[in-house]
């Protein structure tokens, strides 16, 4: 363990099989955390070993191995309640990812509560995922999507955001830490705002749940979201929390086997939260992976590993600077995790090729948050993003490989 660290993020790393090895000939630097998270050997066992000698199906079956998965399958959604500090298990809803949480959201609670006249406030900094299907339910219900704009650094405009909330305001829609941005926001002051005015509030936690602690009751939001894939779970599955009286008055959106109480031709009556949100054969596998994940980040210490990241990034953010031109999209004085940025010349496009060659993952393009590009006058930016197995030397490869692109580029 390095002095001054509380996690050894080099004995996390000897975890990640996916790390190992080599990329266009060069030791692999994995800088792409925020696009989908490698997967530790606690995750990658616990579904080898599920697969091979526990998978049945759940909730169906009145033999041994299924009720053995049903059960394993509910500790699972205990478990990322636990994650969330969620008051009961019945406030987890296991979705297909976190597009498909803030859809059934919209689909669900919005078109159930939002009319003409309403209006849904959500941030410039939004991901497509907290935009589109806001848009989609907005057209439905008559309801307006209004967007809160973003200070020149990248942070909310706290102001702007204070005047857009008024009575009209139902919901909100809000990003914990901007994938394109790494902005943090402050979400537990804005909740308070929000709920003054009496709109509920869905928090995306895509970009946090994998670095932070996120307490659904600290936050006191209604909605929460984050994806399995990111947290160094499966992909194929994410998690809509959310609180129990909301879910019991929120009606269906997908009709289909083990959501129901009770079918007929003439009608059909529902089961409670959250099996009436989950139709058809549930991520059965990808729960219990899911839940292996949310143990394995328990066990290594969100807080210890918040600060040992904390520390990567200043360190990245410095040495950042040595590159000629790099222009740096995303300043806000709270930011975390994602490091977005343009070079003179090259398109990120350029900059994510030359860098592969390198063996360095980046993502390069607009991050699915093109008002945000929008905002800053950038067609695409390229992005560095941490993971709990960055070290310095995937920083100091970075920068090594810039420095060829603004040589190139010069
Ligand atoms: N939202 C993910 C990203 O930022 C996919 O890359």
């Amino acid at each position: 363990m390095k002095p001054g660290t509380m996690v050894d993020p080099y004995a996390i790393r000897a975890q990640f099989p996916g790390l190992a090895g080599t990329a266009n000939g060069k030791p692999f630097v994995y800088l792409d955390s925020a696009a989908t998270a490698q997967k530790p050997l606690a995750v990658i066992e616990r579904m080898d070993r599920f697969l091979r000698a526990e998978y049945g199906t759940v909730h169906r079956g009145l033999y041994a191995r299924s009720m053995r998965s049903t059960q394993l399958f509910e500790e699972a959604r205990g478990t990322v309640a636990r994650f969330v500090h969620a008051r009961s298990p019945d406030e987890i809803v296991f979705t297909m990812g976190c597009t498909d949480a803030i859809n059934l959201v919209a689909w669900s609670w919005g078109r159930k509560n939002l009319k003409p006249g309403d209006r849904i406030l959500v941030t410039g900094m939004e991901h497509h995922a907290n935009i589109v299907p806001w848009q989609i339910t907005a057209e439905l219900t008559g309801a307006e999507l209004v967007p809160c704009p973003l200070l020149d650094d990248g942070s909310l405009d706290l102001e702007a955001f204070d005047r857009l909330l008024d009575g009209r305001v139902k919901l909100v829609g809000l990003v914990h830490i901007a994938n394109s941005l790494g902005t943090v926001n402050p979400v537990k002051e804005l909740v308070r705002k929000a709920h003054a005015v009496g709109a509920k509030v869905l928090i995306d936690a895509a970009q946090s749940a994998p670095h932070r602690v996120v307490d659904v009751r600290d936050l006191d939001c209604d909605f929460l979201v984050f994806a399995g894939h990111k947290v160094y779970g499966p992909t194929g599955i994410g998690v809509l929390w959310a609180r129990q009286e909301i879910l019991a008055a929120m009606p269906p959106w997908r009709g289909g086997g083990e959501m129901i109480e009770k079918v007929t031709f003439a009608g059909t009556t529902f089961a409670p939260a959250p099996a009436r949100f989950e139709a058809g054969t549930p991520p059965i596998v990808e729960a219990i992976g899911l839940a292996a994940a949310c143990d394995w980040l328990t066990a290594q210490g969100l807080d210890a590993l918040q600060a040992a990241e904390h520390q990567l990034f200043t360190y990245a953010e410095e040495r950042l600077r040595e590159i000629p031109g790099l222009r740096r999209i995303g300043t806000a004085a709270d930011r975390a995790t994602v490091l977005a940025f343009t070079m003179p010349g090259a398109h990120a496009a350029d900059i994510s090729s030359i860098l592969d060659l390198e063996g360095i993952a980046i993502r390069a393009g607009h991050h699915c948050a093109q008002p945000v590009m929008a905002r800053f006058g950038v067609p695409a930016t390229a992005r560095a993003s941490l993971g709990a197995y960055s070290t310095r030397e995937d920083v100091d490869a970075l920068v090594k490989g810039l420095m060829k692109v603004a040589e190139l580029f010069a």
